[in-house]
């Protein structure tokens, strides 16, 4: 293969360049097999462009971003930048990213490995097997709508933000969840507050309208707070949950927990053209530098880059049964219990890598038919 792909590497805060590093070492293990040249270029984003450049998206990161096929983003924030205001902290520069990549699906992968079964927080005989998909629409609700901030009025002060949603954004992330299910067991669960908010009132609508084009995929409404409730109670039933933005960040950490450790969860952001990958951890400042970080969520992360950005489905693939392959032989980072001894960060990452290397390199390997 003689294709070249451009990547904008963002390590960010914290974890983020630990984690970001073993998700660059598996994919140049891939280029050594396949032949595909990864050209990356490195910016700056959250608190650490805020140290450099007094913003958290510096023009220059924008730039890199735009002329790249594809985003890798390791994790934003931490204490020293905590009592910023919301518009210049670091998680400022993901949001801004995010509208500037125009990436208004978010898929967040939940898949609880059986060789993990024994870790998640739930019962073995109610988590295994779960597998489902999370569609959290990125680019709207609460985390943009106007107006916002914090205003006096009679004496005291009032905090303001609300949440809009306009006709065509719900419908171009319901049609995503609709033909990502397509590819999967055809079930889509669509998730909000109907019975309390005008917002939700609407999403339902638009949901049901477009579901209309789908008639081979089941569609289910669930309000949010049942939701939260029946993740724990029958993960198993769930395929594909189609929701806002706020509703989808607080499921989509209820989710990662039902997989054992947030340091599993991949996620891709998609749009009409460009895609960000990011894991869905944030940059943990209790652990950096112990080289005590799961890299598997970003490895992941790029796995999904490669399938929904590069069409490598058979490199994606081979990630996926990498990551699995190496949990099923015991290795594990501190996060996840485990009878051996816990291995670093890069430990990890060499493991998968050179698993991605075997699998690809046997004509064997084809990959399970995979959205
Ligand atoms: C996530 C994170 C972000 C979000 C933060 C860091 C702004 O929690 O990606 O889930 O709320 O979207
Ligand atoms: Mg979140």
């Amino acid at each position: 293969m003689n294709a070249i792909f451009k990547i904008a590497v963002l390590p960010g805060d914290g974890i983020g360049p630990e984690v970001t590093e073993e998700a660059l070492k598996v994919l140049r293990a891939i280029e050594g097999v396949l032949g595909p040249k990864f050209r990356f270029q490195t910016g700056l984003v959250g608190g650490c462009a805020i140290d450099a450049t007094a913003v958290p998206l510096p023009p220059e990161t924008i730039s890199i971003c735009n002329h790249a096929q594809a985003v890798l983003l390791g994790a934003v924030g931490g204490p020293r930048w905590d009592s910023r205001r919301p518009d210049s902290r670091p998680e400022a520069g993901l949001l801004q990213l995010r509208q500037r990549l125009r990436v208004y699906a978010n898929l967040r992968p939940a898949r609880v490995i059986d060789s993990l079964v024994s870790v998640s927080a739930l019962k073995p005989a109610v988590v295994r097997g779960t597998d489902l998909v999370i569609v959290r629409e990125l680019m709207g609700g609460i985390y943009f709508g106007n107006p916002r901030g914090i205003f006096s009025k009679n004496g005291e002060r009032m905090g303001v933000n609300t949440e809009v949603y306009h006709e065509s954004e719900v419908e171009r992330v319901a049609h995503r969840a609709f033909q990502l299910a397509r590819q999967r067991r055809r079930k889509v669960t669509s998730v909000d507050k109907a019975n309390v908010l005008e917002s939700s009132r609407l999403w339902r609508d638009v949901v049901t309208r477009v579901g209309q084009a789908y008639p081979d995929v089941a569609l289910e409404h669930l309000y949010v707070d049942n939701c939260a409730m029946q993740l724990i109670a029958r993960p198993t039933s769930f395929d594909v949950i189609l929701t806002n933005n706020i509703f989808g960040d607080i499921l989509s950490d209820e989710a990662a927990m039902l997989t054992g450790s947030i340091g599993l969860l991949p996620s891709a952001s998609l749009g009409e053209r460009s895609g960000l990958y990011e894991p869905v951890h944030g940059s943990a400042p209790d652990i950096v530098g112990k080289k005590r970080a799961n890299p598997i969520a970003t490895i992941a992360s790029v796995a999904l880059m490669l399938r929904y950005s590069f069409h490598m489905e058979r490199a994606a693939a081979a990630i996926e049964a990498a990551i699995e392959k190496v949990l099923r032989s015991g290795a594990r980072t501190p996060d996840l219990p485990g009878r051996k001894r816990a291995i670093t960060t890069s430990r990890m990452g060499n493991l998968i890598a050179e698993a991605t290397v075997k699998f690809l390199s046997s004509p064997r390997f084809l990959p399970k038919e995979k959205p």
